[in-house]
């Protein structure tokens, strides 16, 4: 394993050098002369003294570096029956003028933007322009309710956000204004103004605080890059922890650029000219880097798909975009694919299409289970790359690498530790698992460039989030093992967030929303085993003496409760009402033992049960199908 291990010992051994050589791949306004800033421990910096433009690198220069007409952005949406291309110029062009738009706005370097978008091409101008003038964006997934959205604008404190006047889903226009107006109500911070695209499909209404997107455009005045410092903030993207306060994962500018940088080449096996298609939304962690900024930044075309693999308007709708974009690898979820496998089983819709131009399929976001592996690949016959990362870490943590040296797939495994990354499997003592035995993952520190520096203003909650599980090292909430070979195998999640169709979803958050229901005395929610899904949700809830009300209708207005809070992403269609939670002697529910046993595995019983016969009438609730 020659050429990999090499590489993977050096980024260890010698960080310094190993970063400032990959940041050779970035253009800097101020080369930094230093990696690591290890002064103020566990709080690492990358290139202290390095100063640049992300937006420079995603777009101006490859503009004056002769790609000035090659596609950046190829915008395929089905939903809406069209098509439109950008070249780097043209979204260079239209990048500099929205920046216009937000700095004559007054929106300066530091200032936070909320961008609350569907998968059309603004909301990549609206990413990039705010890189272009050092703001900080923030972008929410369009699935999120408005309560959700609320506690990110209060978070985040921005002076203006983005919006359109709806996103398309297949089978509904969903109107994205009257969230917005009534995240806007709910919250305490109150944003300046509000930049709105009106979509055909469905007007928005503006009212006082609002501009019309292409009104503004239409006047507006370009502005150039503005040099920040390496170490300022780029976005904040909030992700799912354990409670309903969702986590303000920070993301660096130079740091970031490097590490994606290195990524496409290494990991993904992508160079500059090439078309990259990460088939994700730019409200996750995936379309931040890899719809936007690591395709950009390399050179590469990137596709903004609206639209899901299947219904929109069938199960080949990806190999069209692929054949029509010569799109050389695919990045997408495994449940993508099981969607596409559910709705076209053989496979004929890929078969029927000229797909030579794909090298590499790329799969993450939830576990790739083994079937869906074999069957992705039987069918391309081509590599299926597994890789393991998350929101924090902004980029894998643990791949097939590729670009530097393929290594043979096992399937279930993720392969091998990103260089940079050093990754330890540890028991309850912190001591390495041995190999094959399950344990937590853990990241020794300091975790490499591109990953979360801290939360948003909360470096308390960062410290106690991810560093005091195990000193010196991140904790991931994720469990696995490695084998004897150094292959990692993640297997699930050992907090509670939980993963429903490649979307991070926190079940402690659903469960504030159930308990705020008058009727209810106590629940839990635990994920389960979905065939398409990998997971979904499910309640369990005991309601309090003396309820007269149908637990049919309790349970349908619990649904529908999380619907409007948190969204319909969260996807809970199940409520259970029980007669009581298993429990310990000492109050705390099993929800793990809830959760093996309505996935079917002989999942012992702890000894510290208080009733048992709690759970065994449990049992035959927890089997029953979710749906
Ligand atoms: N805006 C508004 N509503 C949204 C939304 C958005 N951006 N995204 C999802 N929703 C809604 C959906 O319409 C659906 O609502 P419904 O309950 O009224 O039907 C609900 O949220 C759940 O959506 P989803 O989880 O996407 O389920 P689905 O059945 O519509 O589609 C897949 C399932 C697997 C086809 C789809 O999730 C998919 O393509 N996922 C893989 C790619 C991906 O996005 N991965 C993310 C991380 S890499
Ligand atoms: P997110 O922060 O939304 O990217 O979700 C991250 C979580 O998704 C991880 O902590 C894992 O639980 C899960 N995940 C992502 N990729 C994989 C993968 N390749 N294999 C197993 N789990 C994964």
């Amino acid at each position: 394993m020659g050429s990999y291990r090499e590489q993977y010992r050096r980024s260890i051994e010698d960080p310094e050098g190993f970063w400032l050589e990959a940041a050779r791949d970035v253009t800097w306004t101020k080369a930094p002369t230093r990696a690591l800033d290890a002064s103020n421990p566990p709080f690492y910096r990358w290139f202290p003294d390095g100063e640049l433009n992300t937006c420079f690198n995603a777009l101006d220069r490859h503009v004056e570096g002769g790609r000035a007409e090659q596609v950046a952005l190829a915008y395929d949406s089905p939903v809406t029956a069209s098509k439109r291309r950008y070249t780097f110029r043209e979204l260079r062009d239209e990048v500099a003028r929205f920046a216009g738009v937000l700095h004559a706005l007054g929106v300066t370097a530091g200032d936070r933007v909320v961008i609350y978008m569907p998968m059309i091409p603004e909301a990549a101008v609206a990413m990039l322009a705010c890189a272009r003038i050092g703001a900080v964006h923030s972008v929410v997934f369009g699935g999120f309710a408005p309560n959700e959205l609320a506690l990110r604008i209060d978070d985040a404190a921005p002076k203006v956000v983005l919006s359109a006047s709806c996103g398309i889903e297949p089978s509904r226009v969903v109107e994205y204004k009257p969230m917005l107006d009534e995240a806007i109500r709910l919250s305490t911070h109150k944003p300046e103004r509000c930049v709105i695209v009106q979509r055909p499909e469905a007007g928005a209404v503006l009212g006082e605080r609002d501009l019309d997107w292409a009104e503004a455009m239409a006047s507006a005045q370009p502005v150039d890059c503005v040099p920040v410092k390496a170490t300022d903030p780029l976005y904040v993207l909030y992700t799912s922890g354990t409670t309903g306060k969702p986590k303000g994962v920070v993301r660096d500018n130079g740091g970031h650029a490097v590490a994606l940088r290195w990524s496409m080449t290494n990991i993904f096996g992508t160079g500059p000219g090439e078309a990259y298609w990460a088939a994700s939304d730019v409200g996750w962690v995936v379309g931040h880097s890899y719809i936007v900024y690591a395709p950009l930044i390399t050179g590469c075309t990137t596709i903004l798909y609206e639209g899901k693999p299947v219904g929109t308007p069938d199960a080949g709708a990806f190999w069209r975009v692929i054949s029509e974009n010569s799109v050389a690898s695919l990045f997408t979820a495994p449940t993508a694919f099981r969607a596409i496998k559910r709705a076209d089983p053989k496979g004929e819709f890929a078969r029927n299409t000229d797909l030579s131009c794909m090298k590499h399929l790329f799969l993450a976001g939830e576990r790739l289970d083994p079937e869906t592996y074999q069957w992705a690949s039987d069918l391309l016959q081509i590599p299926v790359l597994d890789n393991w990362w998350q929101t924090e870490t902004g980029w894998p943590v643990n791949a097939n690498p590729i670009g530097i040296e393929p290594m043979p797939i096992k399937p279930g495994s993720s392969t091998l530790p990103v260089p940079g990354f050093h990754i330890r499997v540890v028991d309850d003592q912190g001591n390495d698992a041995p190999a094959g035995q399950d344990g937590s993952i853990v990241i020794k520190l300091p975790l490499p460039p591109g990953a979360l520096p801290t939360l948003w203003q909360d470096d308390d909650r960062y410290v106690s989030s991810y560093l005091s599980y195990l000193p010196g090292h991140y904790l991931t909430g994720d469990g696995g093992h490695f084998d004897d070979d150094g292959y990692l195998y993640v297997m699930g999640r050992t907090d509670d967030v939980i993963n429903v169709a490649g979307h991070r979803l926190s079940t402690g958050a659903m469960e504030e929303v159930i308990a705020a229901h008058p009727d209810v005395a106590e629940c839990a929610v635990i994920g389960v085993h979905d065939e398409m899904k990998g997971q979904v949700p499910r309640a369990f809830v005991v309601l309090k003496a003396g309820v007269g009300t149908d637990p049919a209708v309790i349970a349908q207005q619990l649904v529908q409760m999380v619907r409007d809070r948190i969204g319909a992403v969260a996807a809970l269609r199940r409520v259970d009402v029980v007669a009581g939670l298993p429990k310990t002697r000492s109050g705390k529910i099993l929800r793990k033992t809830m959760r093996g046993i309505a996935d079917g595995r002989d999942e012992p019983v702890p000894s510290t049960i208080e009733s048992p016969d709690v759970l065994d009438s449990l049992r035959p609730v927890l089997t029953a199908a979710a749906d």
